[in-house]
């Protein structure tokens, strides 16, 4: 057995899990890079490039467990307010990482997405996404999806801007929109909602992830910073999942009267 094949349900279940009750979406906030090094007498890019171990370790643990999607936030709207050498640095790590993933990308059949706005990106880095966006997109694995100069408010707007557009030009009904209609109009068009979201770095805040995506998602937070956050992590994090009663606004069985 090769170390990426998927768990089988008997291993599964001697880590406390099983495929019945995981979740099929799990959105990441990885946070903490900058105090795991500073923390260490380090400059905090050396946080964002351990953080990249981390990525690695996660997408082939959550591959491997069978899910279908993760949803990592790598840079927000708002880290422009970041000194410019950290930006500098951040921007290179991440194109690094696009030409440098793209082989195991393929070869454990990932599909690659990126959400954000793409156009406030390098034209460098927006060809290298794309380059891996069609590579993959035939593959019939886990989806990965990267959350790149990402806000969850810019995404509203611009999708409240596009379906105005579209009524005003009589393709669309006013009465007719629905929640499906601003769904469709967002980035993640056509992904499933996450299901759980985990943040580290013990901040207990969505800092503009998602927002809409996330309403009934179940929020888990570690004390582990990014670059520390391992598969046994996230495997806790998972057996919590389990334990978790989702009742999306209702009731549960035999709880009434
Ligand atoms: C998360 O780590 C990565 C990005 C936001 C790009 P931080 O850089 O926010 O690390 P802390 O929160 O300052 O420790
Ligand atoms: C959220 O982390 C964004 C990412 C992880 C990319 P931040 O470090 O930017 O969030 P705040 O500023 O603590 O809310
Ligand atoms: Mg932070």
């Amino acid at each position: 057995m090769s170390k990426e094949d998927p768990y089988s349900d008997s291993q599964l279940a001697s880590m406390g899990l099983d495929r019945a009750t995981l979740p099929k979406h799990v959105a990441i906030i990885m946070d903490g890079n900058g105090r795991w090094a500073q923390k260490r007498g380090l400059p905090r890019i050396e946080g964002h490039r351990r953080g990249v171990t981390s990525v690695r370790n996660i997408v082939e643990e959550a591959s491997r467990l069978g899910l279908q999607q993760v949803t990592l936030y790598a840079f927000s709207s708002e880290n422009w307010k970041r000194p410019r050498r950290e930006l500098t640095l951040l921007m290179h790590l991440l194109r690094q990482y696009l030409v440098e993933e793209r082989r195991e990308i393929q070869r454990q059949g990932l599909r690659f997405r990126v959400i954000g706005n793409l156009a406030g990106l390098d034209p460098m880095i927006q060809q290298e996404i794309q380059t891996t966006e069609t590579l993959s997109a035939q593959n019939s694995g886990m989806t990965l999806c990267l959350a790149v100069n990402y806000g969850a408010r810019q995404e509203i707007t611009d999708a409240v801007r596009q379906i105005v557009n579209a009524a005003l030009q009589g393709q669309i009904k006013v009465d007719s929109i629905t929640e499906e209609t601003i769904a469709s109009h967002l980035t993640t068009a056509g992904m499933p909602d996450p299901d759980m979201v985990i943040r580290t770095a013990s901040e207990f805040r969505v800092s503009n992830f998602l927002l809409w995506q996330i309403s009934y998602a179940e929020l888990w937070v570690s004390d582990k910073h990014w670059p520390e956050f391992r598969e046994e992590d996230f495997r806790t994090a998972l057996r919590d999942y389990r334990k978790r009663d989702r009742r999306f606004g209702g009731l549960n069985p035999g709880a009434s009267g």
